[in-house]
Order: C-alpha cells, then structure tokens, then sequence
C-alpha cells in the first residue's frame, strides 16, 4: 500500500492540521525523491497577495525542499466563511468541481503525488448547489486519476464520531478512504487519546497512518518529524504498532 498519486486531504473540523499534514506528506514524498504537487483549490480567508495554505506548506517543508514542490491555489475569498458564502459575499464565481479535476489532471501528469487540500471538512459547500470536496474528489475519478481521501482528525474525545460520520460520507459517495492521520498528537496524552489510537481506524474502517506531535509546525527539524509521523505508505517510517504499544491504554 503506497499512496495513490491524488490524494485530497480532509478533516474532521476546521484547524484540525490538515495544512501541517499535508506539508508532512509533501516532505517526506520529497524526501523520498517524489515530485509532489499541492493543490489548495478553495482558499478562503486570506486577502489578495497574503500567505495561503500552500504557502504555509512551502514555509513548514522548509528550503531547500520547498524548492521542489509544486504550489498551486485556484480561486481565493478574503472572508474566513465556507467557500459557498466567502465566494458570494465576495462577488466572485464559485469554484467548479471540474476545475478542481482538471487541475489535479494536469499536475498529475508530471508529478508523482499530487495533494489537494480542502477548506474546514468534507462537506462544507463550495457552491449554492452543495457542492463539495467530495464533488471534486468524485470529478477527478471520472477523469480517471486514482484519486484516495485522507482524513485529518483530531485525537482526543469527540474524534470518533466526526471520523465516523466523514467515512460513512464517502462510503455513500462511493469514495474511497485511503487512511487518517491524527493531526496533532498532544505532548501529554490522556486516556481517550490513547484509546483511540485502536478506535479512530474501527470508526474510519482505514488504516491509521500517522500522528504529528502537537508542535510539529514548530519543530526545528520539519523533515525529521514528517518522516518519523507517517506511515511507509505515506513515505515515512512511523509503526502504527509500536506508537500503540508505546502509547495505548490497557483495557
Ligand atoms: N501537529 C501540529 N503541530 C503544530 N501546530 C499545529 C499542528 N497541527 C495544527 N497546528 C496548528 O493549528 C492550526 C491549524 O492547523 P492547520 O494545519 O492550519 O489546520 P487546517 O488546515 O485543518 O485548518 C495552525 O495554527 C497550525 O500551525
Ligand atoms: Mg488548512
């Protein structure tokens, strides 16, 4: 199991990690001689000329293997709102699922990885049909890109249950859940933490391929960490088994 070369990184909530986790993601496929592209088609929040997600992907991998990432964003509202109403306060067109696809295709085609990264969680609308990452996500498999989720989740109490309604969302899509990783792993974990560690794989019927420690986007050495968080199959060496035995509640 290695990551498809799509991969459209959600969350279980916004703030969740998903822009530290997909930097990671990038890092280590870098790492591991990948060419990886990230995509942010909806970038809400930010006015124009500042800082998006990419260019905090960029910041956190960090020069010179920044340098070898591919950055791309297709539309942008200044407002922090779901890209439905920040598009419509703002007077400009929605973002098109196809868009999305079509971009995903073309960086596909000469990238190894391409990482698309969606605004808050899998169904916040990008439209006033409804439409949503999983529109975008289901467009570029019908260009035929081998297009997986991954779901960014948070790790303590509450976890299960949006993992859970996240993957019954996509299963009814259709979609596939490629694994989910645990945004931000708290220095000091507390009991529901650790037993999700075996929960939060049950609650998303996938594979749980990584936990970044909560300081990650602080941490010196930004590729040491991707590598030693993420799972082989996310180009890491990160042991879903040993971080359990090390980490996990008896009982
Ligand atoms: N593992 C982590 N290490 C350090 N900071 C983190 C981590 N996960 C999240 N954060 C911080 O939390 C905030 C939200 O994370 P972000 O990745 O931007 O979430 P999302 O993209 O899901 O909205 C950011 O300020 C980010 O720096
Ligand atoms: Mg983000």
């Amino acid at each position: 199991m290695i990551a498809p070369p799509v991969l459209f990184v959600t969350g279980t909530g916004t703030e969740v990690g998903k822009t530290v986790t997909t930097a990671a993601v990038a890092s280590a496929a870098v790492q591991a001689g990948l060419r990886v592209a990230v995509l942010k088609p909806g970038q809400t929040g930010v006015a124009p000329g500042e800082p998006g997600d990419v260019d905090e992907v960029a910041r956190l991998v960090g020069a010179p293997l920044a340098g070898r990432l591919t950055l791309r964003e297709l539309v942008r509202y200044p407002e922090p709102l779901a890209p439905d109403t920040a598009a419509r306060r703002s007077g400009r067109p929605y973002l098109d699922p196809a868009d999305t696809a079509a971009a995903a295709a073309e960086l596909a085609h000469d990238h190894d990885l391409v990482l698309v990264e969606g605004a808050g969680g899998l169904l916040v609308r990008y439209d006033d049909e409804g439409r949503t990452l999983a529109d975008q996500a289901l467009a570029a498999r019908d260009l035929g890109l081998p297009a997986q989720l991954l779901l960014v989740a948070t790790a303590g109490l509450g976890t299960l249950n949006t993992t859970s309604l996240t993957a019954e969302a996509l299963a009814a899509r259709g979609l596939p859940l490629f694994g989910v990783v645990i945004g931000a792993w708290p220095g000091s974990p507390g009991l529901a933490d650790r037993c999700n560690l075996a929960d939060l794989p049950r609650s998303a019927g996938a594979p749980l391929l990584g936990a970044l420690p909560e300081r990650a986007a602080a941490a010196g050495d930004f590729a040491a960490v991707a590598r030693a968080s993420l799972a082989p199959a996310l180009h890491g060496r990160w042991d879903a088994a040993e971080f359990a035995s090390t980490h996990q509640a008896a009982g």
